[in-house]
């Protein structure tokens, strides 16, 4: 480790290894290297939504993994998984060892559509569908089942294409990626062919990016299907790439059907009204004109938006489901300087993962200013780490992650993959070296 510089090395907590995290780490130590950052996240593994969110067929993607670890592999930069804040340490505890905690924690529940019937069997917030897919371990318990030809996927954001194109493409394409076994086994066994994304308003109101837009257009034994009616009323004058999605879904609605297997509808203009059904869902009504029409699905994917949960000891603005900041620090916290956040749980559920990293700089610029007043704080360093050692008996370091890593890559290598993932607590823990009963 290089010398503390004058005062002493900062020693700051992050807690969420995600994306906001991780770049907080990482820019702690750019600007002083004597920096101690320990990061803390309530998995076995680290990264946050790029490992579990990121769709796995963008693999390109997941590759900034690499990225990633190179940051948590930094001598003083450690990694604490399987340590919640708010069940295995306190907010008060972490304040006591560390001059500045910085919480990550993301945003991880789903918005809800507020309608009738909305909680049916066979209606999924795109949350659990998402993590299931992506192998998180606390969807092991709620198996997703794909059992309806019809199904379909609530609102016109980048989340909602994901979701769409992982029900819509063929599922041989989906055996190349870090899937679960289980979760191709399921795909495979798919009834979907027709999977419907409904918008409550226009084209030129969609949240997609025009990368991924394109992508839908150009799956393999997949027809588009939209109607041309919907293009009447988009205004001449639009922001550059919200023009180009606008003429690539244009150019869709000419489209002649080519009689493929699979078919992707896009409804525009069309609230949705209630989920029918009495066990399970029937069918779903959305608004039309000044008409109801229902569509034939049997499965619901609502993708909204996600938004923040409270963690106990930290404080969390009801309306907008973040954690409050003014210039980053956070506001009615424990101590007067020395809490701060960043990423999603800071801003709200929105931007790519290269947001993290510009956001992550902002708050770092802000810890670095405070550092005089974060220095003068009473610490004990190694107080917090005394008391998780002594309550987590299945703390996950860096050579656990690597265990799992290894063994996924071994899980790969039989699928002729890069990487399966490892998708049960169990079967992380073990594979973080832990012998569970
Ligand atoms: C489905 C989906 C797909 C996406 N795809 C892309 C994409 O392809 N490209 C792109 O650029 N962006 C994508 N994004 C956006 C990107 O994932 C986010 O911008 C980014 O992950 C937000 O980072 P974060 O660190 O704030 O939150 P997160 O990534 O959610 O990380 C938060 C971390 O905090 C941990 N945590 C939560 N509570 C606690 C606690 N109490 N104690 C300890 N740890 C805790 C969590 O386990 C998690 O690891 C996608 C988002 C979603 C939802
Ligand atoms: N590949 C990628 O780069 C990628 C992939 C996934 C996610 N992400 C990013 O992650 C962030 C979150 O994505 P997201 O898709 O969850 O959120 P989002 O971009 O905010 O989109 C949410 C969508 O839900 C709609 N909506 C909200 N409330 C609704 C309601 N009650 N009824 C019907 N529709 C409703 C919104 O419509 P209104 O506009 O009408 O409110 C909007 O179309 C975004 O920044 C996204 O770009 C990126």
């Amino acid at each position: 480790m290089t010398s503390p510089a004058a005062g002493g090395p900062l020693r700051v907590a992050v807690v969420g290894a995600g994306p906001a995290g991780v770049y907080t780490a990482d820019s702690l130590t750019k600007k002083d290297p004597t920096t101690e950052v320990d990061i803390f996240d309530r998995l076995p593994a680290p990264f946050g939504l790029l490992r579990y969110g990121v769709a796995p067929d963008h693999m390109k993607m997941k590759n900034l993994a690499g990225t990633l670890q190179k940051v948590i592999d930094n001598p003083t930069v450690r990694f604490f998984g399987n340590v919640e804040l708010g069940r295995d340490i306190t907010t008060t505890e972490l304040l006591a060892d560390y001059h500045a905690v910085v919480y990550t924690v993301g945003a991880s529940t789903d918005r809800p559509m507020g309608i009738p019937g909305e909680h049916l069997r066979g209606s999924i917030a795109a949350t659990d569908f998402v993590a299931w897919y992506c192998g998180h371990p606390d969807a092991e318990a709620q198996p997703v089942e794909l059992d309806a030809q019809h199904a379909a996927v609530i609102g016109l954001g980048n989340v909602a294409l994901d979701v769409a194109r992982i029900l819509v493409r063929d599922p041989e394409e989906m055996a190349p990626t870090d899937v679960p076994d289980s979760v191709l086994d399921a795909l495979r066994a798919s009834k979907i062919r027709d999977v419907h994304i409904v918008g409550r308003r226009g084209p030129e109101h969609v949240k997609f990016t025009l990368k991924e837009l394109r992508e839908m257009g150009e799956l393999p034994g997949v027809d588009v299907v939209v109607d041309p009616a919907h293009f009447g009323n988009v205004p001449d004058e639009l922001e550059k790439n919200l023009a180009k999605m606008v003429e690539e879904m244009r150019s869709w609605s000419t489209r002649e059907s080519t009689g493929a297997p699979r078919r992707l509808h896009l409804h525009f203009f069309a609230p949705p009204q209630e989920v029918l059904g009495t066990e399970r869902v029937e069918g779903l009504t959305i608004k039309r004109g000044d008409g109801v029409e229902t569509l034939p699905v049997g499965l619901v994917f609502r993708s909204i938006g996600y938004l923040g949960v409270p963690v106990p000891g930290v404080p969390f603005d009801e309306a907008n489901k973040i954690v409050p900041t003014a210039d980053h620090r956070v506001v009615g916290g424990q101590v007067e300087i020395g809490e701060y956040a960043a990423g999603w749980v800071k801003r709200g559920a929105t931007g790519v993962i290269g947001t993290n990293r510009s956001d992550a700089d902002h708050t770092v610029e802000v810890i670095v200013g405070d550092r005089d007043q974060l220095l003068a704080r009473d610490v004990k360093p190694g107080s917090a780490e005394e008391l998780i050692r002594a309550r987590v008996a299945q703390l996950v370091t860096i050579e656990g992650w690597a265990g799992i890593d290894a063994q996924e890559k071994a899980l790969g290598e039989k699928r002729g993959n890069v990487r399966v993932k490892v998708h049960t607590w169990q079967s992380m823990l073990e594979a973080a070296g832990h012998t569970l009963g």
